[in-house]
Formats: C-alpha cells, sequence, structure tokens
C-alpha cells in the first residue's frame, strides 16, 4: 500500500511535471501578457508600408520581434519602433491601451512614426517602471492629462512629446516629474504661461518648449536648474525682460534659443560668462541698447543669431576661437561700415547674415581668409559697391547669395554661378550684361530693376524675378523683337 502510494505519488509528480513543461512547451518564450498586450498594439495599427511590425507574429518568441528588447527573466521592457526620420518609416493607427499589460515596459518609444493619432496615451499611467516616453512626430493630439504630474511621477527620466498636435496648458502637476532630465513638447499648440513650479525639476538638462503658443513672462525660475544644457524657448511668444536667473546657467548652457518672442529690454552683461555656450539665438524680438562688451569671452560661440531686434553700435570685437557656423547681425540699428575683421579672419563661417547693417565698402575688399565654406551669404540692404564676381568664384559650396537693395555694379555675363547655387537675390543694384544661360539652374532668384538687356535664358524664375530692368525680353516676359 506505501509502496503504491509512493509509486502513485511519483507518478503524479512527473505528471506535474509533464503538465508543467506541456504548459510551457519552450522556456525561451516572451510571458503570455506581453506578447498579448504587443499583439494588439499591433492589432491598432492601420497601415505599416515598410513591415516593421511583420515580424511580430503570434506564438513566436516576442523578445525576438523587431523593436522588442528584454530582461534576463524574458519580460519585455523596451518597444522601440523606428528607423529614422525618413517618412518612409510610419505607422498608421493608434495605440492600444492593451500596451498596458507589458508591465515590465521602462521604454516607450514611437517617435518619427508620423502618423499615430489619438490623445495622450493614459495607460502609460499603469505601467510602474516607465522611465521613457518618446512620442515625438507623429499626429496624437488633445489636452495632456492634468494629474500627468501625479500618475507619472515616480521614474520618469525622459518624457519627449515634440512635433505633435497637443493643445491646451502645460499641466502644473508636471513639475511633480522631478527626476526628469529631458522635457521636450516643443513644436505643439500648448498655450497659456510655462508652470513655474518646474523650477523644482533640478535635474533638467533639456528643456525644449519651443514652436507653441506660450504667453507671458519667463519665469525667473531658473536658480536652481544648474545642470541645464539647452534651453529652448523659440517661436512662442513670450514678452518682457531676461528674467535675471537665466544668469545661474552660465557654467552648463550649450544652447540657448530665445528667438522669434516679444522679448524686451537690453542683452544683459552676464551673457557674455557663459564660457560653454555654443548657440545663442535671440533673433525677432524686440531688444535694445548695445551688445555687451564681455561677448569677447564668448570663445566657443558656433552659432550667434541677433537678427532683427533694434540693438545699437558699437558692436564687441570677437574673440572666436573654432570660428562661425552662423552669424546673423541683420536688420538691427547696426552701422558696421566695414565687414568686421574678427568675421573677415574667422576661417570657417558657413552662414553669414549682415542685411542691413549700414556696411558701406567694395565687395572686391571683402577678403575672407576662408571662402569655400560659405553656404549662405545675405548682404542685402546695404551700400555695398562692386563686385561679387571674384567672392563668388571661389566659394564654391555656396547656395545662396542675396544681396538685394545695394550698389553693385558688374557685367552680370561675368559671374560665375557655384554648382550648388539655389538662390541668387540680386535686386535692386546696377547690373548690366545679359542674363547667363546658367541662371535656368536656379529654384529662387530675383534680379528685378537693375540694368539687364538680351533675352532670358529657359527658366523656373517668375516674371516679378526680371521686371524693372533696360531691355529684358522673353517668356516670362513679352517675346524679343528681332
Ligand atoms: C496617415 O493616416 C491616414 C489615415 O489613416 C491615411 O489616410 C494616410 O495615408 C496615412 N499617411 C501615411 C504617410 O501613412
Ligand atoms: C572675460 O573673462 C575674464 C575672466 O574669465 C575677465 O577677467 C574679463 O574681464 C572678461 N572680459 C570681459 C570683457 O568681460
Ligand atoms: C576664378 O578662379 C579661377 C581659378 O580658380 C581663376 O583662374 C580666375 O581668374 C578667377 N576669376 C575671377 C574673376 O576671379
Ligand atoms: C555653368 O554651369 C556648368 C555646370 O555646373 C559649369 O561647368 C559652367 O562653368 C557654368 N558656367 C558659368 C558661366 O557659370
Ligand atoms: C559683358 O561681358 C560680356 C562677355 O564678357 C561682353 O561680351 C559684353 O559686351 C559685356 N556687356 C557689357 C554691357 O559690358
Amino acid at each position: 500500500m506505501t509502496l503504491t502510494s509512493s509509486s502513485a505519488a511519483s507518478l503524479l509528480a512527473l505528471t506535474l511535471l509533464y503538465f508543467s513543461i506541456s504548459a510551457y512547451p519552450c522556456f525561451a518564450k516572451c510571458h503570455v501578457d506581453d506578447e498579448t498586450g504587443l499583439l494588439a498594439f499591433k492589432a491598432g495599427i492601420t497601415q505599416d508600408p515598410m513591415g516593421m511590425l511583420s515580424s511580430w507574429i503570434s506564438g513566436s518568441d516576442c523578445c525576438t520581434w523587431n523593436g522588442i528588447t528584454c530582461l534576463a527573466n524574458k519580460r519585455v521592457y523596451g518597444l522601440s519602433v523606428y528607423e529614422g526620420t525618413d517618412p518612409i518609416f510610419s505607422l498608421s493607427g493608434t495605440i492600444s491601451p492593451s500596451l498596458s499589460k507589458v508591465q515590465y515596459l521602462r521604454g516607450l518609444n514611437l517617435q518619427n512614426l508620423q502618423n499615430l493619432t489619438g490623445t495622450f496615451p493614459t495607460f502609460i499611467f499603469n505601467l510602474p517602471d516607465l522611465n521613457t516616453l518618446s512620442l515625438d512626430n507623429n499626429k496624437l493630439s488633445g489636452p495632456l492629462p492634468l494629474d500627468i504630474g501625479q500618475k507619472l511621477y515616480r521614474r520618469l527620466v525622459d518624457l519627449s512629446l515634440s512635433q505633435n498636435q497637443f493643445t491646451g496648458p502645460i499641466p502644473s502637476s508636471i513639475s511633480q516629474l522631478i527626476h526628469l532630465r529631458n522635457l521636450d513638447l516643443g513644436s505643439n499648440l500648448f498655450s497659456g504661461l510655462i508652470p513655474s513650479g518646474i523650477q523644482q525639476m533640478k535635474h533638467l538638462v533639456f528643456l525644449n518648449l519651443e514652436k507653441n503658443q506660450l504667453s507671458g513672462k519667463i519665469p525667473d525660475f531658473f536658480t536652481p536648474l544648474t545642470f541645464l544644457r539647452k534651453l529652448d524657448l523659440s517661436h512662442n511668444k513670450f514678452s518682457g525682460e531676461f528674467p535675471p536667473s537665466i544668469a545661474f546657467l552660465a557654467p552648463r548652457l550649450e544652447l540657448l534659443d530665445l528667438g522669434y518672442n516679444l522679448l524686451t529690454g537690453k542683452i544683459p552683461d552676464y551673457l557674455g560668462n557663459f564660457q560653454k555656450l555654443d548657440r545663442l539665438d535671440l533673433s525677432y524680438n524686440q531688444l535694445t541698447g548695445v551688445v555687451p562688451k564681455n561677448f569677447r569671452n564668448l570663445t566657443d560661440i558656433l552659432y550667434l543669431e541677433l537678427g532683427h531686434n533694434h540693438l545699437v553700435d558699437p558692436f564687441p570685437e570677437m574673440i572666436v576661437k573654432f570660428n562661425f557656423g552662423s552669424l546673423d547681425l541683420s536688420y538691427n540699428k547696426f552701422n558696421l561700415g566695414t565687414i568686421p575683421k574678427w568675421v573677415e579672419s574667422s576661417t570657417l563661417i558657413q552662414s553669414l547674415k549682415l542685411a542691413g547693417c549700414g556696411l558701406k565698402f567694395r565687395l572686391e575688399d571683402f577678403k575672407p581668409s576662408e571662402k569655400h565654406f560659405f553656404n549662405y551669404i545675405d548682404l542685402s540692404d546695404n551700400q555695398i559697391s562692386g563686385t561679387p564676381v571674384g567672392l563668388m568664384n571661389e566659394t564654391t559650396l555656396l547656395q545662396l547669395f542675396w544681396a538685394s537693395g545695394n550698389q553693385l555694379q558688374f557685367n552680370l555675363s561675368d559671374l560665375r554661378l557655384p554648382d550648388g547655387l539655389k538662390t541668387l537675390v540680386l535686386a535692386r543694384n546696377q547690373i548690366f550684361g545679359k542674363v547667363p544661360q546658367n541662371i535656368s539652374r536656379l529654384e529662387k532668384g530675383d534680379l528685378s530693376h537693375n540694368h539687364l538687356c538680351g533675352p532670358i535664358p529657359t527658366t523656373k524664375l517668375p516674371v516679378r524675378a526680371f521686371i524693372g530692368n533696360d531691355c529684358l525680353c522673353g517668356s516670362p516676359l513679352p517675346p524679343c523683337r528681332n
């Protein structure tokens, strides 16, 4: 009896073992909840032209599916289906709330899929481990949940929702996300004020609110945000003066973009202490006064954009270590006279915009130490005389050249157009001769109001690009008389 009972017990044990093996026929398979959640996500996708989810097949190990990463215990912790910014890698459809079954998910990266629709995915509130949410560049819309901060405060370090169509205010509860290092809400339709509680987010490294409809003053709350390296508030409706506490960002800040707002007052002196700054954009505001002398100390600056303000002379003599990627001083109240020596001696300028800067010199006398890297030159609306023939002969990478509204006087037949030139704007000068054949390559251009004569070569440019000359003829102007 005992023997029988013992063999019955071992039979039972064997049977249990057998069943536990057959219930999990393969130990290397992902958890059934993860598979269910991911297949529900796939079911919400209506178009997948590049087959990014084609490996997501029921019954196969979901840890091997495209874009899925698993922990050692075979639980899914990462979902990243994107291949780059090419529009062909798009997914259309909605984000299924059943993804909340993927309970160990830490990173949900669905950026650049272009065509995911719906509202903010509140099911993520049920994912206790989520630390990264990237939904940039889709078509998500509607307001953010007002309690987003309370619901997500635990672990989130990266919240990226840029390039969607989210509306309404930035919920003030967002400031409870005190572990965030990256907050990117750029290129949406957010309106209202910046929540002042953001100053609690002491770990922020990157704060991007560009291209929204935010307004009011920029809060004076930067004192505790000493880890901040990039601050982009451009293309909004912020008004008022620079908040003094921005001065506390001096040790680390690399990018400060406040362009395209309604800021008034002076450029503060303390900006000259920002030793790490490589990009400063204050263009398209209403700033007044002089550019502080200590801008000389911004030796690492690569992009300095101060155009379209009301700034006055004298402009400080800069000391530039790495040269400029881009310099824009256009349309202020400067009277520079000649192109400053520190610009001329810079060896790597890609974009030089000095339109409406009170320049008065012969273009032949502009002898930059390196011409090769220019791709954009704008010298419009100055009193520049002479000819650009020498300059354009050597600026082989030039794509855009603007110099309308000057006193240039040269034979257009002598102008060699760089191979990559797309835009040539020379309206309102004293240019003579014929329109060269190579003009046919231009995508954009304006030669109006000069002294040109003769037949116009085949061109995509509209009639207004040729009006006001002495004797031009042929399409798009009336035909030539023989
Ligand atoms: C985006 O989604 C809409 C609606 O589902 C669809 O008509 C359109 O073709 C999709 N666009 C792309 C680029 O996939
Ligand atoms: C530049 O910085 C140095 C110290 O780093 C300082 O002594 C000097 O006064 C500054 N120059 C200007 C013009 O502020
Ligand atoms: C243009 O450059 C070529 C050589 O690169 C030179 O021979 C020629 O004289 C230049 N023309 C002008 C007008 O500078
Ligand atoms: C016109 O363009 C061709 C091809 O880019 C180039 O070889 C030629 O030198 C150009 N001619 C003039 C006059 O710019
Ligand atoms: C412009 O230059 C071309 C060739 O260099 C020459 O034939 C022409 O006469 C010049 N036109 C004028 C108005 O000087």
